[in-house]
């Protein structure tokens, strides 16, 4: 009797949530300026940490921006003005004295596992007994950066997407030692942020796996983009038809697309999954002799297109061109359903529910489920085709895809 007590004592002091009000946000670049801004908005006092006071300036100004032009658009609430909010917010450079009254603190510096950690011991050497360290790494672990911080079970993961104002989704990670406490108290403050573009939506990651949900689904279609660029060149087909076979159903057609998010970060994104995931992530020789020649993309002018005369000539170019038939939509859907089965088999999510809806929140497209489970066993016979024609053994379809089980895996 005593011990069920003392157990049930102990589970009530575990889901007891700390009050959050003071969220200090670390990193006042572009991703900690919309965090900052979105943590005013719930109504937090917060804090701005960057390591010089122009870069903190800098980031406030965003801030101000950004609020002041909801303002004049009278969409920060009745009665609301810019002017109160930013009156919640304060500026730092020095981490270990601001931390101190900190509740909640939000990681976005620079995506080196080195720093994070740093910070990280910095704020659970100086912070309260009950601070929360939240990383918004987009690809590191969360388990790693919290290791030698002293309070492992007071780090998780808190992924946001660019814009943080605009876009629904966060992912709110549980690292290998991250506490209930800490992930519960997580997600209900993530759940606070507002969003511009509709309701947010927070994605749980159960497991602390590389690309946590969103970014892990796409990423292996990037294999297979790799293989239609190369295809493409051996074939002498230029990118305008490649990019005609996504029959103008992509918002940004596949060469487009990686022009535009930059040869070199696509590039970078392959060699992580390659040392994280699997070998086949190997960039393939288009995207390496691209990145090799500096030709990265709408930001240097050129890359798979010139982009001098604007994006506009560029899909006209598209519109006219005669398809290749080298790369369809359904095998895409069918990459990114074996991926998320593979998300399911590992634990990540809890359910089919949870990745198509984050997908949805983060990318602004409907993920593979839905279609998926009527279409899995004709997708599954695409998938067998494609590794064997690209010889890239991940894209194989896995037991849970081919045997449908995955649509009991709803919630
Ligand atoms: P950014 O380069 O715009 O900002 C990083 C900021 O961190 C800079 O202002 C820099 O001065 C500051 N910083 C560096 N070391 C610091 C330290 N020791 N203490 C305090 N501040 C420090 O980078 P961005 O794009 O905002 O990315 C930040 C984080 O968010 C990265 O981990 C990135 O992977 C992640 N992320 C980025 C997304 C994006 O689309 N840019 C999307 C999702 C996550």
């Amino acid at each position: 009797m005593l011990l069920n007590l003392l157990i049930k004592f102990n589970e009530d002091e575990n889901k007891k949530m700390v009050d959050i009000k003071n969220v200090l946000v670390l990193g006042a670049g572009l991703m900690g300026s919309g965090i900052a801004q979105v943590s005013l908005m719930a109504g937090y006092n917060v804090k701005l940490v960057d390591v010089k006071d122009e870069f903190v300036d800098n980031g406030y100004s965003k801030i101000e921006e950004g609020l002041r032009k909801l303002e004049s658009k009278k969409a920060l609430g009745e009665g609301v003005t810019a002017n109160a909010i930013l009156a919640k917010c304060k500026k730092s450079i020095d981490l270990a004295t601001a931390v101190k009254d900190a509740d909640f603190v939000i990681e976005a510096v620079i995506e080196k596992m080195d720093v994070k950690q740093k910070v990280c011991k910095t704020v659970m050497d100086n912070g309260s007994s009950h601070v929360i360290f939240a990383s918004n790494t987009s690809t590191m672990s969360i388990t790693e950066i919290g290791k030698n911080s002293g309070a492992p079970e007071r780090v998780c993961g808190m992924h946001f997407f660019n814009p943080v104002p605009l876009m629904r989704c966060i992912e709110v990670i549980k690292g290998a030692a991250t506490s209930d406490q800490t992930f519960n108290t997580a997600m209900e403050v993530a759940g606070k942020f507002p969003c511009l573009r509709g309701d947010r939506y927070i994605a749980p990651v159960l497991k602390d796996r590389p690309g946590f949900i969103v970014n892990r689904m796409n990423s292996p279609v990037i294999i297979y983009l790799h293989w239609a660029f190369d295809e493409a060149e051996k074939r002498g087909i230029p990118w305008e038809r490649l990019d005609a076979d996504a029959g103008g159903k992509m918002p940004m057609p596949p060469c487009v697309l990686t022009d535009f998010t930059g040869i070199d970060t696509n590039f970078h994104i392959m060699n992580y999954y390659k040392e994280t995931l699997s070998p086949d992530f190997e960039p393939g020789k288009v995207i390496t002799d691209l990145y090799k020649k500096g030709d990265l993309g709408q930001k240097t002018g050129r890359g798979f297109y010139d982009w001098s005369k604007g994006r506009d000539a560029i899909m006209v170019k598209i519109k006219n061109a005669e398809p290749a038939g080298i790369f369809d939509l359904n095998t895409l859907f069918a990459i990114m359903l074996n991926e998320g089965c593979r998300i399911l088999d590992e634990g990540i999510a809890s359910g089919f529910k949870v990745i198509d809806e984050a997908n949805m929140a983060g990318m602004n497209a409907p993920g593979p489920f839905g279609a998926g489970k009527k279409n899995y066993a004709e997708w599954s016979k695409i998938l067998e085709d494609l590794a064997n024609k690209t010889g890239k053994k991940y894209l194989k379809p896995i037991e849970l895809m081919k045997s449908g089980e995955f649509s009991k895996m709803r919630k």
